[in-house]
């Protein structure tokens, strides 16, 4: 879709991915952006963009949340579900709230504040969807077990989503984002890819019409790897 001129909404925009998204939409041309966040005064409003970013609370857990966002947010074009939470737990061991914390926050949450935002979208036109998923949603990494899962379903989700909103002239993308250098993943030694330019990435991919979006080297080399041979990427990420 075309970004330049028109209303996008960012979940999670308070650090890190989220954050560097507000940047690059502004910086493809978006007349307005609004920046969720669970404490809107933790969103950054980068300089000289006072008029064009629009701060407002947003949990994507909380249902009447949602309901206010979207009807606080009429004019939204774009949503990009970019909020998300990851423990780490193994299948064996990790604690059900754990699991539960991370389908609430990578599953449900989405997939609800997708459902807000269809009409919305919709009635003004058309437009996209983006979901930023992980490329752990491709192959499971053991000791991310509840992570991996609540984002494999989320992939599933976006694609019934977009078989869904097709109709309705709404796109849908998936982002399979690698190891990114946020908050998120201070834990994690592999290289990571800057929040920025994984953010451009997305919005590229966004204007490009790309369905599915491999933001950085990492992801890009791993979904090579993975049409070729999936079972060698699941036994790589096994023993990760
Ligand atoms: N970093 C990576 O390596 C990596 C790799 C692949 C995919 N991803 C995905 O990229 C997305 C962004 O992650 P990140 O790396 O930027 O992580 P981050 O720095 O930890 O930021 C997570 C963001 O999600 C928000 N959030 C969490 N729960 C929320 C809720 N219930 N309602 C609203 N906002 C909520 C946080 O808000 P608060 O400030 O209020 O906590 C924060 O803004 C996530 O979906 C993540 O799974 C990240």
């Amino acid at each position: 879709m075309q970004i330049s001129g028109s209303t996008a909404l960012v979940t999670g925009a308070s650090r890190g991915i989220g954050r560097a998204l507000i940047a690059a939409l502004l910086e493809a041309g978006a007349a307005k952006v609004y920046a969720t966040a669970r404490r809107p005064q933790d969103v950054v409003v980068p300089p000289g963009a006072e008029g064009r970013v629009v701060a407002l609370p947003l949990d994507i857990t909380d249902p009447a949340s949602i309901a206010a966002a979207a009807q606080r947010a009429g004019d939204v074009r774009l949503l990009i579900n970019n909020a998300g939470v990851m423990n780490f737990g193994g299948a064996l061991d990790m604690p059900h709230d754990l699991i539960e914390r991370n389908f609430a926050g990578n599953f449900f949450g989405p997939l609800n504040v997708s459902r807000a935002f269809a009409p919305v979208i919709e009635a003004n036109g058309g437009g996209a969807i983006a979901n930023v998923l992980t490329i752990v949603a491709l192959a499971s990494m053991p000791g991310l077990a509840g992570y991996n899962a609540s984002k494999a379903a989320a992939w599933s989700m976006t694609q019934s989503l977009r078989g869904s909103l097709a109709p309705k002239g709404i796109g849908v993308h998936a982002v399979f984002p690698g190891p990114v250098d946020t908050d998120m993943a201070a834990a994690i030694t592999f290289p990571k890819t800057s929040p920025a330019d994984v953010a451009r990435a997305i919005v590229d991919g966004i204007v490009a019409g790309r369905e599915d979006i491999f933001p950085d080297p990492m992801s890009a080399q791993v979904y090579e790897g993975w049409r070729q041979d999936h079972k060698a990427v699941e036994r790589q990420f096994a023993a990760a």
